[in-house]
């Protein structure tokens, strides 16, 4: 029996219900993040509940005090469920109002929620062969910084990629790659790791901020800028970040072979200074 919190309680997941009334529900008017524990120890999590802020600011969310206390919740929910590794989903909404109308209600009453998620392992082959993906028109609004639960796009975009046997659809805004449907995309380009830049055409992953700060005490040049479908086609090396994958190699896209259609030195050397980071921090 999974415990979860859910506005000051800590339940069974089975008896915890938000009323249809909730504006996450009806209007997808909501934020939430995904914070990975390794060995029961979080891996940043204050870059984590630092984003969350930034979201709710960015959607007018005032976040109810017990966000303060988030650190505690997670620990207590932790060893309730007696849990090493894992995700943790916190969702915050702008909660329960009457009658439905789609302006802000005068005095919300957030809700919040935070649940254990286990960790899809991936299949046996993905890190040491790759994974393939295919390229999406990215149908998304102007503020893809803000981590919001409106997830429809992203949410069509990863089903077609299934549908097609990939594991994640790649987002293209005239032209431009911006990021995956859950995941970040790096590509190294003659010989320079190249990401789209942090503005509000992706979400600012925390793991890309940890693989550009890996890159650079690494000494690998790197360019955020934003680079075409074409160019990555002929990257050298293609790979993905977010906390779930962390780093993960892509080896073809839209049956196009990447690279030598292994995973390259970049991406391997990016992945084990990710994995020795979580091994110290997480
Ligand atoms: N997704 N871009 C998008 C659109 C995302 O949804 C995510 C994360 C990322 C990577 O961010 P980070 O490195 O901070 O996890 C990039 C989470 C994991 C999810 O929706 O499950």
């Amino acid at each position: 029996m999974t415990i979860i919190y859910l506005n000051g309680e800590y339940l069974p997941l089975e008896k915890a219900t938000v009323s249809v009334e909730d504006r996450g529900f009806l209007f997808a008017d909501g934020v939430y993040e995904v914070v990975r524990y390794y060995q029961g120890r979080p891996f940043q999590l204050e870059a984590h509940l630092q984003r969350l802020q930034r979201s709710a600011q960015g959607a007018c969310l005032p976040l109810p005090k017990a966000v303060a206390e988030l650190p505690a919740i997670i620990a207590r929910l932790l060893a309730e469920n007696n849990l090493q590794d894992t995700n943790f989903y916190i969702e915050c909404t702008r909660g329960t109002a009457h009658p439905r109308t789609h302006a802000f209600p005068a005095e919300p009453h957030p809700t919040l929620l935070v649940m254990p998620q286990p960790i899809h392992s991936l299949p046996a082959e993905a890190r040491t062969r790759g994974v393939s993906a295919i390229t999406v028109p990215d149908l998304r609004w102007q503020r893809c910084d803000i981590k919001s639960i409106m997830l429809l796009p992203n949410v069509m975009a990863k089903t077609q990629a299934r549908e097609r046997g990939a594991f994640e659809a790649i987002l293209v805004r005239d032209g431009i790659v911006t990021e995956g449907s859950s995941t970040n995309i790096f590509a190294v380009l003659d010989g320079v790791l190249a990401t789209h830049p942090a503005n509000h055409h992706i979400l600012g992953g925390i793991t890309r901020q940890i693989v550009l700060q890996l890159a650079a005490a690494l000494r690998i040049p790197v360019r955020e800028e934003p680079f075409t479908v074409e160019q990555m086609y002929h990257a050298q090396e293609v790979f993905l970040t977010s906390t779930t994958s962390e780093v993960l190699p892509i080896t073809q896209i839209d049956g196009q072979t990447i690279g030598n259609g292994q995973p390259g030195p970049v991406t391997m050397r990016l992945f084990q200074s990710f994995q020795r980071m979580t091994e110290r921090e997480g």
